[in-house]
């Protein structure tokens, strides 16, 4: 066997690269998108996305990496030569900022974790302000009970966390808390959606969620649905032809990610059934029409109250619970993006993986540190001038969130024009024999080579105008 290591099969593979996919993207952004762009209509654009387009992105990826068994920069280049291997980089730097600010917001739900299991948090009268005051508070150095409360710490404990697992390796480390974190992230959804069906007017939540409105069908519900699509299923950027890379020839691809797509995809489907009951169980509590529920803080804002409602030891428990839920979620996910440039490293320039697991968490970090204080702390970063007064995190975000289709379009383009689609087909059929003949080769041809990379560079255009002119004001 290789030494840069392997996953021990295909449970496995398939649990680890789940954990990748679910994560903040399905607990923390998929319920609020879902409940800015129509509910259900949203759903049913987000399913179409995922069979079309992601799908077929992902099974590429996962071949192009198990083929060259090597990191994204070394899988491009091995089969594509140094020009290709540029994308590669472009992959692993994309991961890299994805991380800075994705560890952030980690930080701040494993912040929430402990104040709500073991502080006072649900105490609290005002969550919104307590939430502005959280965000900000950044390094507190004049006692120690300021200072373990603070939410550099929270990051940084949370990045240590990330390289002490990559740091022991694939299958000891990666996949082995994989193994452990994803089966308890499923019971606690489970458990927390069962609950909140019981709690007084659930049902009306249900009925937002899933009835869809077709009056919020926008152009802009397709970019939305699409950038999630990508961003959910941890595609475009080497993750996936990372992990692949470490896969064994015996595993059949496109059935494990037949299964990935739909275990990413129930679960951003459940968190909005777990949540949208619990904001309508706060509506009729505070008999009120609509509670805010738009944008990010949905999670950090109006689910403390929940909570707060459910009165002081239900609270704290479903409330740690959800919590906890959230921290195993974006734990899965930073591991993956961690790995990315630290395969790189480890096969590029034989470095040591303990040693570069450190390092680059620490250069990561340190990305991570305008983006907290993007949250105020610094007027410029908290209103950019060039980009309508949003602040340094959405930036960044959004800037991944292009990167993501637009790696995924070229990624399309090298599969047709380089590396050539019939060598993917080779790779495909080793564990699937009867690949040969079957529909879905000539599913996946139609797509990898013409719906794909038309679509995506099409739409990744017009997803990169409306950022920054806003085509409303182009097409009206
Ligand atoms: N898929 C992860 C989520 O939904 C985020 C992610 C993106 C992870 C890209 C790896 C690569 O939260």
């Amino acid at each position: 066997m290789s030494s840069r290591g392997n996953f021990s099969g295909r449970i496995g593979f398939i649990l680890t690269a789940a954990g990748s996919a679910v994560g903040l993207g399905n607990i923390w952004k998929f319920p609020y998108l879902a409940g800015q762009n129509g509910g259900a209509v949203f759903l049913f654009i987000y399913l179409i996305c995922v069979f079309l387009l992601c799908y077929p992105v992902m099974v590429g990826e996962i071949s192009i990496g198990r083929r060259a068994g090597l990191d994204a920069y070394g899988s491009y280049t091995k089969l594509g030569g140094r020009r290709w291997g540029l994308l590669g980089l472009f992959g692993i730097m994309v991961g890299i900022f994805i991380l800075s600010f994705y560890n952030v917001v980690a930080g701040w739900a494993f912040g929430y974790f402990l104040h709500i299991s073991f502080g006072d948090l649900l105490n609290q009268t005002d969550f919104s302000s307590f939430f502005g005051l959280f965000v900000n508070d950044l390094l507190d150095l004049s006692s120690a009970e300021g200072l373990a409360n603070s939410n550099f710490i929270f990051s940084m404990v949370f990045m240590a966390m990330t390289a002490f697992i990559v740091a022991r390796g694939i299958q000891s480390g990666i996949e082995a808390s994989n193994k452990i974190m994803m089966p308890i992230l499923y019971l606690i959804l489970i458990g927390i959606i069962v609950y909140a069906l019981t709690l007084p007017n659930a049902i009306s939540g249900v009925k937002f969620y899933l009835i869809p409105d077709f009056a919020e069908l926008k152009i802009q519900t397709l970019f939305e649905g699409l950038k999630q699509a990508f961003f959910s299923l941890s595609l475009g950027m080497g993750t996936l032809m990372t992990y692949g890379s470490y896969l064994k020839k015996t595993e059949n691809i496109p059935s494990s990610v037949a299964v990935i797509s739909v275990a990413d995809t129930s679960v951003a489907f459940l968190a909005g059934l777990m949540i949208f009951p619990l904001v309508h169980f706060l509506q009729f509590k505070l008999q009120v029409t609509e509670v805010a529920t738009a944008g990010p803080p949905l999670i950090f804002i109006v689910l403390p109250q929940i909570f707060h409602e459910m009165g002081p030891l239900l609270g704290r428990i479903v409330g740690g619970l959800f919590f906890l839920l959230v921290c195993f979620a974006a734990l899965t996910s930073t591991i993956s993006l961690l790995e990315v440039p630290v395969a790189y490293l480890v096969d590029q320039k034989k470095m040591s993986r303990k040693k570069v697991s450190w390092a680059i968490a620490l250069l990561i970090f340190i990305l991570g540190l305008p983006i907290m204080a993007s949250q105020g702390m610094i007027p410029a970063l908290n209103k950019l001038a060039f980009y309508k007064g949003q602040d340094y995190l959405v930036f960044v975000a959004d800037m991944c969130d292009i990167s993501l289709t637009v790696g995924g379009c070229l990624m399309c383009i090298f599969i047709t024009r380089r590396w050539k689609i019939h060598n993917m087909h080779d790779e495909l059929e080793i564990g699937n024999p009867g690949y040969k003949n079957s529909f879905l080769k000539k599913y996946l041809s139609v797509t990898i080579q013409y719906v794909c990379p038309v679509l995506l560079g099409i739409l990744s255009i017009l997803i990169i105008i409306d950022k920054f002119f806003g085509i409303d004001r182009i097409f009206n």
